[in-house]
């Protein structure tokens, strides 16, 4: 089987943070979004996994090389950005597909347990009984109205596929950015700018081509940084169970108070007097000074926090600097390598661009670009 990951969006609902990395090379639990999807593939027997990358697609080559997990990696760049089907079309080239071979497409800004080769087995039934040209992965949710919508009969076939409905919250079925297909795809695929949630399932669902695959796991999207975090603190807690887990070389005083579940990245230092967690996640070489408070939230790689601050609730990008005294509350993010002066307060959804220095409390929602 081999697959395809859609990795060339710009993320733009993750800003700042997303100014200086790819959406794909968010880290959960330290460790890029990818590589947990990458590992997750190389288990389900995948032999090869193409990137459709755009957005900072330099970085993730870089980062990735051409073989990681036994995956044999390649990559597919686009001109200009193609959405969600075109790109899966300029890759036609690079796939190669065998006739009858399962493709896999991912979205590649999803963390799940999904069973590869369990939806791989249903596609194959749906294709056998009812001539299916695609399997969507469906997932259950509370409000449905910032996904992809779907009603399904009892078959699994799905009947309507309507992309962020309007009407409000409601629970139901939605898609799960996670595919299962074969080369027959290419066909009713174009290489232009499109949309596979509003130009391709719909009509396949017209169609009675378009089958579902119940997932009742583990699934998120990191789409927002409240996702973002939600991920990591859902996995810190599984990971976790309740423990703390401190990487090697990190020094954490004997004064200082670690709450579970706690992550400590390799080489952090943690001084006396500081609080740190419940639902804290501290990045390799991060810096948390005396009496500092530290709580759900996500402080990125070698960021540094002054004496006596407050971290809550809020992302520190990598290497930002945060003085003494500082309060940052409140869905509040700090873009990478940011500096923010002593005794200041960042409260309530203020976004700092990466590299600013700021200088005067805000109270947001705010973007200080
Ligand atoms: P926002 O800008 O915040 O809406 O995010 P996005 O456009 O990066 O991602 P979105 O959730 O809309 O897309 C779902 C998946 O498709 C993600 O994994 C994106 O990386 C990917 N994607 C979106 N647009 C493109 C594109 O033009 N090219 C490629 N290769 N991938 C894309």
């Amino acid at each position: 089987m081999k697959a395809i990951i859609l990795a060339g969006g710009p993320g733009t609902r993750l800003r700042p943070l997303s100014c200086t990395r790819p959406k794909l090379l968010f880290p959960i639990l330290n460790r890029p979004a990818l590589d947990w999807t990458l590992e997750n593939l190389s288990k389900a027997g995948v032999s090869e996994v193409v990137l459709a990358v755009n957005y900072m697609a330099a970085a993730l080559q870089a980062f990735l090389g051409r073989r990681k997990y036994g995956l044999r990696i390649l990559y597919s760049k686009e001109p200009r950005a193609l959405g969600t089907g075109g790109p899966i079309k300029l890759a036609e080239k690079i796939l190669k597909l065998k006739p009858g071979e399962p493709l896999l497409i991912l979205n590649g800004d999803i963390w799940s347990d999904v069973d590869f080769a369990a939806l791989r087995e249903a596609h194959r039934r749906h294709m056998e009984e009812y001539d299916a040209v695609m399997t969507l992965t469906l997932r259950e949710v509370k409000d449905v109205s910032r996904y992809g919508v779907v009603e399904v009969d009892g078959k699994g076939r799905i009947l309507k596929f309507r992309e962020k409905p309007r009407g409000g919250k409601r629970k139901g079925l939605i898609n799960a950015g996670i595919y299962l297909t074969d080369r027959k795809i290419f066909r009713r695929l174009e290489e232009r700018r499109f949309s596979l949630e509003r130009e391709l399932f719909p009509r396949l669902a017209e169609e009675g081509k378009l089958y579902g695959f119940k997932h009742e796991g583990l699934w998120s999207d990191i789409g927002k940084i409240e996702d973002f975090m939600a991920v990591n603190f859902k996995v810190l807690e599984l990971r976790a169970e309740g423990r703390l887990e401190i990487g090697r070389g990190a020094k954490v005083a004997r004064e200082a108070q670690l709450r579970p579940p706690v992550w400590v990245g390799e080489k952090a230092k943690i001084a006396a007097g500081a609080v740190v967690g419940p639902y804290a996640v501290l990045g390799n070489g991060v810096h948390v000074g005396e009496r500092c408070k530290i709580k759900k939230a996500v402080v990125f790689d070698r960021a540094e926090v002054g004496a006596r601050s407050l971290i809550q609730d809020s992302v520190v990008g990598e290497g930002a600097v945060i003085g003494r005294g500082v309060k940052i509350r409140d869905q509040t993010v700090i873009g990478d390598h940011a500096f923010v002066a002593d005794a200041l307060k960042l409260v309530r959804k203020v976004s700092i661009c990466p590299h600013k220095e700021v200088g005067i409390s805000l109270i947001g929602p705010r973007i200080l670009a």
